[in-house]
This record gives C-alpha cells, sequence and structure tokens, in this order.
C-alpha cells in the first residue's frame, strides 16, 4: 500500500525522504509527496503519478534546506490518485501541519461531517484529510501536539500509519500505528521512521518495531513511544540484516530481474544454520512448540495472499507426505469470514513476504482468538505478523522490490520444506534415512536453481516470442500445479494478458474447451522416476492438447526425452526429489513472464494497478 518516511537530523531532508521513496515505492506509485520545516515555515511538494514525477517538481520548485520533514508514496483507496490527492494532506484553516496516512480510516465519513458542519473546507476527496484538520484543531485548542495527536488517534476507526509535522513544533515528528506497518530507525543525531526498514536501512541498521496502537515522538536526538493513553512504552532494538545495495537493481534492468537471480543466494541463506550437512533439520524458530505439543497438531491450515498461498499449496504436499499431517490451505481473506473449524490443536501457519498484508493479519487474530497457535513464514524482520505470531520461520531472502514476488516465493517453499521435515522428526513419521536424504537433497537446492538460471535464455526467448498471445494457459499436477497458477499469476500481474493455471487432470472436465489451434500451454511435467506415476498421465494429456492444436511448452526433468516428442519446445531442469522441483520449475515461467513483459514494453517492476504490500482488507 502506501510508503511513508519521516526523517529529523542534519542531513539533506529532501534527499533522504526521496531516497527512502525510492525504495518504497514499491508499496504504492500513484502519487508521491513531501512535506519539510525550514525557518519556521512550512512547505510541501506533491505530484500525481510515479516518484519520479515528485522529483521533477522538486526540480522545478525547489524545497528549502530543512531538518525535519515526511514524505509518501500513495496506492490511491479514497479518492482519485490526482495531485490534489496525494500526500501529505494540510490541517487547519492556516495549514500550519502536514499529515501522510497509510491504510483507511474507517470513520471518516462521520468525522468529516462534524468538520463541514464546523465550516471545515476541504482540499482533497480522501479520508486522510480529516485526520489533518482534527489534529490542527485540537492543536489550536490546546497548543499540546502530541496531546491533540494522541487525541484524535483514539478517535479513528480502521487501520492507519499516520506521521505529523507542524510548523510551530518544527523539532518533531509524530508518529502513530494502528494495523499499518511503522519501523523507527535510530541513528547518531538522527532518526528516521519508515514503512519497512528499506526507507532508511542506507542510514542506519539500528530499527524499532513500533508495536499496535502506539505513539512515536521523534525528534533528532531523541526517541518516545507511548500508548494510545499517554502511558510510556519500553522497545528494544533490532539489527536490520539488509544490505543497503540488496535494495537497489545493481546494473539489472529491472529489480524482477535482479530478483530472479538472486535465487539461489536467497534459498541458501534461509537454509543457513537450519539443515546441517546429514540433512538434519534443525529449526529453532519453531522451538516454542515442544515435541510433545507438535504430536498433537491435528490438522494445519496455511493461510496466505496471492503468491504466498502457492508457496503455501506447495508446502501442504510435503507436509502431508512427510509429516503426515493434514494440511488445508485457504486465501486468508476466504478463511477469516466463513467460521472456520479451528482448535486448540490446529496450527495456522501464514505464509507472507512483507508480513504486513491485512487481510493475512486479520485471519491469524482470528485463529488466535479461537485458541490455534500461530507460526509465520515472513521475510521482513520487525513486521507486524512476525510481532504477532507464537514463532516465525524467517526466509532470508532480502528485500524483494518487484511487485511480482520471486525471491520470496521460492525461499518462502524451501521454508515450507523444513517446516514439513521438522515436523515429520518430531512426529516420527518418517524413516530416519528417507528424512535425512531430503535434507541432504534441500541442501542442493541453490545449486539446482543456478543451473536453471544458467539455461535461462531459453525461457527468455520463448517469453519473448509469445509478446503477442493473446491468452496462455499452464498446466501441472501435483506440485506442478500451484506452479501452473503461479505461472499464470505472473502473466497476469505483469503482462497483462489472459493466464489461468489448471491441474493437468481437470483439463478434460472442462478447460480443454479452451484449446484452439494455435494456443500456447506451458505444461509442468513431472519426474518420469515419480513414485507416484504421474508422468504418463501428464503425457498423456499432452497428447490430447496437442490432437486439439496446442502449442505446447513443457518443463521437464533432465534427461526426460519422451516429453521433447510430443512438444514444441522443452526446458529442462536438474533432477531433483518430485516435491522439490516445485523451486526448480517455476523459475523459467518467471523469466517467461518478464521476457513477454518486456517485449512489450511495459513496466515489469510497477505493473498498473497493483501494490506489493496490500494493507487493507
Ligand atoms: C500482493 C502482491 C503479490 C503478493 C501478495 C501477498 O497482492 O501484489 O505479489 O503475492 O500481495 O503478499 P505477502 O507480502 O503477504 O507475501
Amino acid at each position: 500500500m502506501c510508503g511513508i518516511v519521516g526523517y529529523v537530523g542534519p542531513k539533506a531532508t529532501v534527499d533522504v525522504l526521496i531516497g527512502g521513496l525510492r525504495r518504497l515505492e514499491y508499496r504504492g506509485y500513484d502519487s508521491a509527496g513531501v512535506a519539510v520545516v525550514a525557518d519556521g515555515q512550512l512547505e510541501t511538494r506533491k505530484k500525481a503519478g510515479k516518484l519520479v514525477n515528485l522529483e521533477h517538481e522538486i526540480a522545478e520548485h525547489p524545497l528549502p534546506k530543512a531538518h525535519i520533514g515526511i514524505g509518501h508514496t500513495r496506492w490511491a483507496t479514497h479518492g482519485a490518485p490526482t495531485d490534489g490527492n496525494a500526500h501529505p494532506h494540510l490541517g487547519g484553516p492556516a495549514q500550519k501541519l502536514a499529515l501522510i496516512h497509510n491504510g483507511i480510516i474507517e470513520n471518516f465519513a462521520e468525522l468529516k461531517a462534524e468538520l463541514l458542519a464546523e465550516g471545515t473546507n476541504f482540499a482533497s476527496e480522501t479520508d486522510t484529510e480529516v485526520a489533518a484538520h482534527l489534529i490542527a484543531r485540537a492543536f489550536e485548542q490546546s497548543g499540546d501536539l502530541k496531546a491533540a495527536f494522541a487525541s484524535v488517534m483514539n478517535r479513528l476507526h480502521g487501520a492507519f500509519t499516520i506521521l505529523v509535522v507542524h510548523q510551530d513544533q518544527p523539532d518533531v515528528v509524530l508518529a502513530a500505528r494502528r494495523n499499518a506497518p511503522l519501523v523507527i530507525g535510530l541513528g547518531d543525531g538522527e532518526n528516521f521512521l519508515g514503512s519497512d526498514v528499506a526507507a532508511f536501512v542506507e542510514h542506519t541498521k539500528r530499527a524499532v518495531s513500533v508495536g499496535q496502537d502506539e505513539i512515536v515522538v521523534l525528534k533528532a536526538d531523541s526517541v518516545e513511544v507511548f500508548g494510545f493513553d499517554g502511558t510510556p512504552v519500553n522497545f528494544t532494538e533490532f539489527e536490520v540484516n539488509w544490505d543497503a545495495s540488496a535494495a537497489s537493481k545493481g546494473g539489472w534492468p529491472s529489480f524482477m530481474a535482479k530478483e530472479i537471480a538472486d535465487q539461489p543466494q536467497a534459498i541458501a541463506d534461509t537454509l543457513m544454520g537450519r539443515v546441517r550437512a546429514d540433512g538434519r533439520v534443525v529449526l529453532d524458530d519453531i522451538q516454542q512448540m515442544s515435541t510433545e505439543q507438535i504430536r498433537e497438531i491435528d490438522r494445519i491450515i496455511i493461510v496466505a495472499c496471492g503468491t504466498a498461498s502457492y508457496a503455501g499449496d506447495v508446502a501442504k504436499y510435503a507436509i502431508e507426505k512427510w509429516a503426515r499431517i493434514p494440511v488445508q490451505v485457504e486465501l486468508s481473506h476466504e478463511f477469516r469470514y466463513r467460521n472456520p473449524i479451528v482448535t486448540q490443536n490446529t496450527l495456522v501457519l501464514a505464509i507472507s513476504q512483507s508480513g504486513e498484508t491485512m487481510d493475512t493479519l486479520m485471519a491469524i487474530r482470528y485463529a488466535q482468538e479461537l485458541g490455534a497457535k500461530v507460526f509465520a513464514i515472513c521475510n521482513t524482520q520487525g513486521a507486524t505478523l512476525a510481532r504477532e505470531s507464537d514463532a516465525v520461520i524467517y526466509t532470508h531472502a532480502g528485500p524483494e522490490v518487484a511487485v511480482a514476488s520471486t525471491k520470496a516465493l521460492t525461499s518462502q517453499i524451501v521454508a515450507g520444506y523444513m517446516l514439513a521435515l521438522a515436523l515429520a522428526e518430531a512426529r516420527g513419521a518418517m524413516t530416519e534415512d528417507a528424512r535425512l536424504a531430503l535434507g541432504r537433497e534441500l541442501l542442493q537446492l541453490p545449486a539446482s536453481v543456478s543451473e536453471v538460471l544458467a539455461n535461462i535464455d531459453q525461457a527468455s526467448a520463448l517469453g519473448t516470442a509469445h509478446a503477442n498471445a493473446k491468452s496462455v494457459l499452464f498446466l501441472g499436477r501435483n506440485v506442478g500445479y500451484p506452479i501452473a497458477m503461479e505461472g499464470a499469476l505472473k502473466l497476469k500481474e505483469i503482462a497483462y494478458i489472459h493466464a489461468e493455471g489448471f491441474a493437468a487432470g481437470e483439463l478434460k472436465h472442462g478447460p480443454i474447451a479452451l484449446i484452439e489451434e494455435g494456443q500456447p500451454v506451458i505444461v509442468i511435467v513431472p519426474s518420469p522416476n515419480d513414485v507416484d506415476s504421474l508422468h504418463p498421465k501428464v503425457v498423456s494429456n499432452i497428447q490430447e492438447i496437442r490432437a486439439r492444436g496446442a502449442k505446447v511448452i513443457a518443463i521437464a526433468e533432465a534427461g526426460d526425452e519422451t516429453v521433447s516428442q510430443y512438444a514444441e519446445s522443452v526446458i529442462f531442469v536438474p533432477k531433483t526429489d518430485s516435491i522439490m522441483a516445485a523451486v526448480l520449475d517455476v523459475i523459467p515461467l518467471q523469466a517467461f513472464a518478464l521476457a513477454l513483459s518486456t517485449a512489450k514494453g511495459l513496466d515489469v517492476d510497477q505493473p498498473r494497478n497493483l501494490a506489493k504490500s496490500v494493507t487493507v482488507e
């Protein structure tokens, strides 16, 4: 959703704010704006469209040198993405206060009616502007900015991270959070605020995650945190393990291209210290749960959205096969509102790159109310999901900036495999030999992913060649099924073409009617050596669609020569365990979508209408 940054300190504030917004632009790019206070004067600049439009605006109308400011990049909810609806919004008739907001103020209509009745003029169609006017009015009445800010925060319903500066208090940024992310960056004689640590990681690695319903009083040499009721809150800092350079393109044409290439490292980092050389998985992350408690789990419900839900689908196959625990995978927003059956022996596993997806947060809060334990697979330190879960298995993929998820997905899948093997050991569900062999296979994955990447030009060339395709279908069985759906999602997200992923066995029950002459179909072919003998069934499916005119691109295991006879093109990936093949099979699909989108001249990293982290329900 929206990205938020705040700064107090000696540096050139506009540069700090724009640098932070650039790293947060993945959160929304409908408009951007900044406010600074210099020489007791509030100044703002804001512009519809991407951050670069704001940069041009500032170049044409420079801002004064300042030591305090706030910045915002927007994903529009209330009000179209226009200059007027861009943040910051100004408060009060004298317009001395500037405010930025991420989230939705659900009771804004009633608050706006109250302000309109008093004669307040509104400059925008946003829900946000009410907060600016209310705080300005309360400050005029009390002369105490912090008290005015807190009193208004207590009146707001919904989800919000709000930052405020006021020209009469030019040394402080006030911030609050409820149901939307906010992290503090602690510097030396300077301090930062951001929607996530990417906003300030080039300046400091000392961070504090702000809790629910907390207010931050940020000055250059002090940081104080209070509850909405004014009670001081103690906070603990953590060290950010992301490298600032990890959040830049590093010479790649797009973040997505870089992040696809990052995958061997991301997977290796996620495995590091968790899988021993002999293949034993030692997942300290879930120690909160005793072996006894793990044995009592009678069901796992995985909740996630988008790409993360496909990681959940793959984890389901692994957990059920290896640990023999029943698993169901649910889209978080469907789970939360259908009165699901959850008991104390249910383990809810939430998967989220950002750890801020509101649908997933609402799902885990609901599960906790019902008494379930919640584990998270999350890529972002200090994220709300990590704070609120009973245990977190961090993926160490580093910052993922492109909206379309790539390295986060493969790291999530690998985390799911490790969890499955740890559960299998605790429950004695497999022989030790079989379990250790799978652990050793996991350790091979980074090298196998590198091999896939070494051959990636083939998938890219196929993507470019399909730039004019109207629709692409994807087929898979077993773990290939969620990978087929992920391949289709990638194309929808970044190439804006119709794409669908099907379970290959379901084809004959309807989707085969879609096949006509020339229809491109990408088929994920299982290993010919798979114990479940799915290979011949998928080969039959390929023949069925070819007979009806489909042009088949197969993703198959190295050495599977039977497939070559039936497909226009075959992309071979190294041999691995049949469930782990999901990690290798998805990579050509990522490259295919990237190349197709690039050939169409589209913005790969920031596709239309989307945001990386969706912090509204
Ligand atoms: C958004 C993004 C998707 C992402 C999904 C879940 O919809 O556009 O790419 O997969 O959110 O995000 P999460 O941060 O929870 O993994």
